[in-house]
Parts: structure tokens; sequence; C-alpha cells
């Protein structure tokens, strides 16, 4: 008998995969009937089917995936106070809907106002979104659009502007910075000199930033175009067209999107 067991993230999926679970085990009575003499085998038993079984490791095996670990839930409950803490304390430019931030990201009070974040964003753990010059009157400095998904110990960094636009995915330990460290008084210590003027950036929409990618923009305008791919530890310092695909240091664009022949092209 094949037995699965979910490993769903959600205090919902862990319902599922128990009852599931128990379901299986009902189902675990089953004893395929001896076929007759002359007789076809009789069929499998009925699959019971539930939402939980796209999260199966291998549902071409029989191993046994552990269900997810129950006290989850803890780390759950105290990321969704924490979104509906900053929704409604902090005094932001914008705070849709359905929006995560998971309970160990740093956001400060003291620069909400200058982040606009839309509906259905999710913040992943250790989220740092930064503002460290707050100038009064000017739009807000960082703007996270409908969708996006900023990962793991990513940060984004603000003195003018960084607009992530909708549905944008940033795999772990990406870094987006519109400005520097000032240098230019070597006499000083750096953290002395206060930041640079910096730039701006934009990250258009359905763009894929890979793990460990750095979006840096010193001076001037920095767009990736929409639908673009940074691969893991890239380095963009310049603008890209829509449906490219860059990588190294500094990022080159390797391939692209031929939208007359509906394909990716290498250069
Ligand atoms: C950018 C990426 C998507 C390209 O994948 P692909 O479309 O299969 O492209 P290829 O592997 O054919 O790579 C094309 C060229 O770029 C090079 N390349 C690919 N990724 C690179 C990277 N991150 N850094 C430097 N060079 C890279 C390849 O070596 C290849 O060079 P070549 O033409 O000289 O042989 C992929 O390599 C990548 O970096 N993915 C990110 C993974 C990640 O961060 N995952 C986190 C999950 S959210």
């Amino acid at each position: 008998m094949r037995t699965y067991f979910t490993a769903s993230p959600s205090a919902a999926g862990y319902r599922a995969s128990r009852t599931f679970a128990e379901g299986c085990s009902q189902a675990g009575d089953w004893e395929p009937t001896p076929s007759e003499p002359g007789q076809p085998a009789r069929a499998d038993p009925p699959r019971i089917k539930k939402e939980s079984e796209d999260d199966l490791a291998d549902p071409g095996t029989s191993t046994r995936v552990p269900t997810e670990d129950p006290l989850m839930w803890i780390s759950r409950l105290a990321t969704k106070l924490n979104s509906k803490w900053l929704k409604l304390t902090y005094p932001f430019d914008g705070f849709g809907r359905g929006v995560s931030i998971h309970h160990t990201c740093e956001v400060r009070r003291s620069y909400a106002h200058k982040i606009r974040i839309e509906d259905s964003v999710l913040l992943d753990r250790e989220v740092w979104l930064n503002v460290p010059v707050v100038a009064s009157g000017s739009g807000p400095a960082i703007i996270i659009g409908r969708g996006a998904n900023v990962g793991r110990r990513s940060t984004i960094s603000a003195r003018n502007q960084v607009c992530i636009q909708e549905n944008v995915l940033f795999a772990p330990g990406v870094f987006v910075t519109d400005h520097n460290h000032q240098y230019s008084d070597p006499r000083l210590p750096i953290s002395e000199q206060g930041v640079s003027s910096g730039g701006r950036i934009v990250i258009e929409q359905n763009c894929w930033l890979g793990y460990g990618s750095m979006i840096l923009a010193g001076r001037g305008e920095l767009i990736i175009g929409r639908n673009s791919v940074v691969g893991a530890y890239s380095v963009v310092t310049q603008s890209c067209p829509p449906y490219s695909v860059l990588v190294g240091n500094p990022a080159q664009v390797v391939k692209h999107y031929d939208v007359s022949c509906d394909k990716w092209i290498r250069g």
C-alpha cells in the first residue's frame, strides 16, 4: 500500500495532512482481492486526494515524509501578529491587504511613512527594509508592488527610491541599494561621512532575482526590464531591457526573449 504524509507548512496543511494520514490509515485496511482465475485483477482502491497532496516530496515512491512540526504555528502566529501590528500602528505610506511580514524582519517606525507595501506582498524572515535618509516632502523611498515576494535575509535600502513592481520574486540574500556610503574624505571614518546622493532603481514586474544577487545604483536610474532574470550572485549595475537573463559581475545579458519567434535566445 502506498501511504502519503504531507509536508505542508501551513496550519491548515497540517490539519489536512492529519486527516489525510487518517484517511490513508483507513485505506490501509484495504487488501487487494486475489484475482479469480480468468477474472481481471481488481483495480487499485479509490485514491484519496487532498489539496496538500501537491506538497508531497516524491509521490512516485512509497517513502514516508514526516509531517510538519506542529509547533510551527507559534512562528506563524508571531508573523501574523507582527503583520497586523505593523499595519495598525506604523504610519506606512500604504499597506495592502494580505501582506505577510515575518516577525524577524526589520522595518523602523521612524521611516515607515517612506514605505509603500501593496496587496499580498510577502517579506520572508530577516528581511531588512532600510531608509537611511528620511527626506521630508518627497514620495515613498521603497515601493513593493502587489504579489512581490522578498526572500529571506534580503535587504532593500533606499535613500531616493527603489520601486519593486508587482510579482517580482527575490531569492534569499538579495541586496538592492540606490546609494553608497560616502567615502570621498579618506581622513574621516566611513561611518562619519554619510551616504552618497545615489540614484533610483526600478525592478519591473515579474522579474526574478537569483540567490545572493545585488542591484546597485550608485547614481542615475537603473531599470531592470519586466520578466528579466538575474543569475545567482550576479551584480547588476546597469539597466537592461525587458525579458533579459543577466549573469556575472558586472552582470551582462546572456539570453533574451525574442517575442517574434517566442523563444529565449542566447546573446
Ligand atoms: C540565471 C539562470 C536562471 C540561467 O539559467 P539557464 O537559463 O539555464 O542558463 P544557462 O545555465 O544556460 O546559462 C547561460 C550562461 O550563463 C552562465 N551562468 C548561468 N548562471 C550564472 C551565474 N549565476 N553567474 C555567472 N554565470 C552564470 C552559464 O555558465 C552559461 O554560460 P556559457 O553560455 O558560457 O556556457 C541560472 O543560472 C541561475 O543563476 N539561477 C538562479 C538560481 C537561484 O538563485 N535560485 C534561488 C531560487 S528562488
